[in-house]
């Protein structure tokens, strides 16, 4: 069974540190001198211990509102799990449902003081189901290519990628050979070329999407840089044709929220089937705050709508870490032997690590609120 353990709070405020990671932009830019306020700003809010407000507030209903809610979905999530590994169009239908119906529920709640429904009400509002312009085959490419390089100023404004690569130490380090890293929905590859400049040898990376014009960014930054990562397309909600093992880590950073719960759950069962070390999911935690800080700054920064619209409607659209934790419980990942940690991250992100491995010594910290084995 799974179970829910309080770990000391430890300190996300460590987490800010200096930035020593570029982002992949895909164009080259000289930093104007309104680049260079926005970038302080994102410094500044680097140092915030973060921007969920409501988050961690709701929390505590969260993870009881779950675990009354699992009592009844896990059974059935279990009782299907045969279907949905077996590619059963029916038991993927119902499977979805049940982790859907759970995700609502958390959604949904209206339950103990005043205070806690008022922030369970706003959170509610906050919540957006918007699709995204970068995910639109039909938007002009230049809109699409300016999501890409507003996520690439935001990443490396926020330190992103120092800041999940030393989360996700421990499993990138070399052992018997080179850490075959598999990064799926990389976009324009920004993380996995940063992953690449600092671990050189040490990994062999492969950046997959479903777009093939954000590939043809990522390949055309990594020969610029000389970084030998492979681009291929892929969708990262269809891995069944990859074999299992053929990874040591699968990653997906700050794109579960382009998918539905169910996907989300599937997507952690299929990942650890290909992942002989660990898979890691990271995106943003839903925030208001968050989203009107960013959205401010990329439209500033691009004058793009699009890249405006998709900033302020993701961070709307993100997973808080309960509902993470939730889908996780119910993925088939959990059925085939994976550790699940979920974790809450400063200024605004949470993880999910599903490893066959339970040890887990990462040097950085995290608020995990939630960790379970099977
Ligand atoms: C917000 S971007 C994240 C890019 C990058 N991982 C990062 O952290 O900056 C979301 C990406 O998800 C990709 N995407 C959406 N659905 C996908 C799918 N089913 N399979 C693969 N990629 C997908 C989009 O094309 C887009 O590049």
């Amino acid at each position: 069974m799974m179970h829910a353990c309080s770990e000391p709070a430890r300190t996300p405020r460590t987490l800010v540190t200096p930035m020593t990671l570029r982002a992949a932009s895909s164009r080259p830019r000289k930093l104007s001198s309104l680049d260079s306020l926005l970038r302080r700003v994102l410094g500044l809010a680097t140092r915030l211990p973060s921007f969920v407000v409501l988050g961690p507030l709701l929390a505590r209903l969260r993870t009881e509102e779950s675990e009354r809610q699992l009592k009844v979905a896990l059974p059935r999530a279990v009782a299907l799990t045969g279907g949905v590994l077996a590619a059963d169009p029916a038991a993927i239908r119902a499977f979805d449902e049940e982790v859907g119906d759970v995700v609502e529920a958390l959604r949904s709640l209206d339950l103990g003081h005043p205070l806690a429904r008022l922030l369970a009400a706003v959170d509610r509002l906050t919540l957006a189901r918007g699709s995204e312009y970068c995910d639109d085959p039909s938007c002009a490419p230049e809109d699409r290519r300016a999501v890409m390089d507003c996520l690439a100023f935001l990443n490396d404004g926020l330190g992103s990628y120092e800041l999940w690569a030393n989360l996700m130490m421990p499993d990138l380090a070399r052992r018997q050979h080179p850490t075959r890293v598999l990064d799926l929905a990389t976009g324009h590859g920004g993380f996995a070329l940063a992953l690449k400049a600092r671990f050189g040898p040490d990994v062999e990376v492969t950046a997959t999407d479903i777009f093939e014009e954000y590939l043809a960014l990522g390949r055309a930054e990594a020969g610029r840089r000389g970084l030998d990562v492979r681009f291929e397309q892929q969708d990262a909600t269809a891995l069944g044709s990859i074999a299992p093992g053929a990874y040591d880590v699968v990653m997906c950073t700050q794109s579960i929220h382009h998918f539905s719960p169910g996907m989300v759950a599937r997507v952690i069962g299929e990942a650890s089937r290909i992942a002989g070390r660990a898979v890691w999911l990271v995106d943003g935690e839903r925030t208001i705050v968050g989203a009107a800080l960013l959205a401010l700054v990329a439209s500033l920064d691009t004058g793009s709508w699009a890249a405006t619209h998709d900033t302020f409607v993701s961070l709307r659209k993100m997973y808080a870490e309960e509902e993470l934790a939730a889908i996780a419980r119910m993925s088939p990942a959990v059925r085939a032997g994976s550790t699940i940690t979920t974790g809450r991250v400063a200024p605004g992100f949470t993880y999910l690590r599903a490893s066959p491995w339970s040890n887990r010594a990462s040097p950085y910290s995290a608020t995990e609120l939630f960790s379970g084995s099977v």
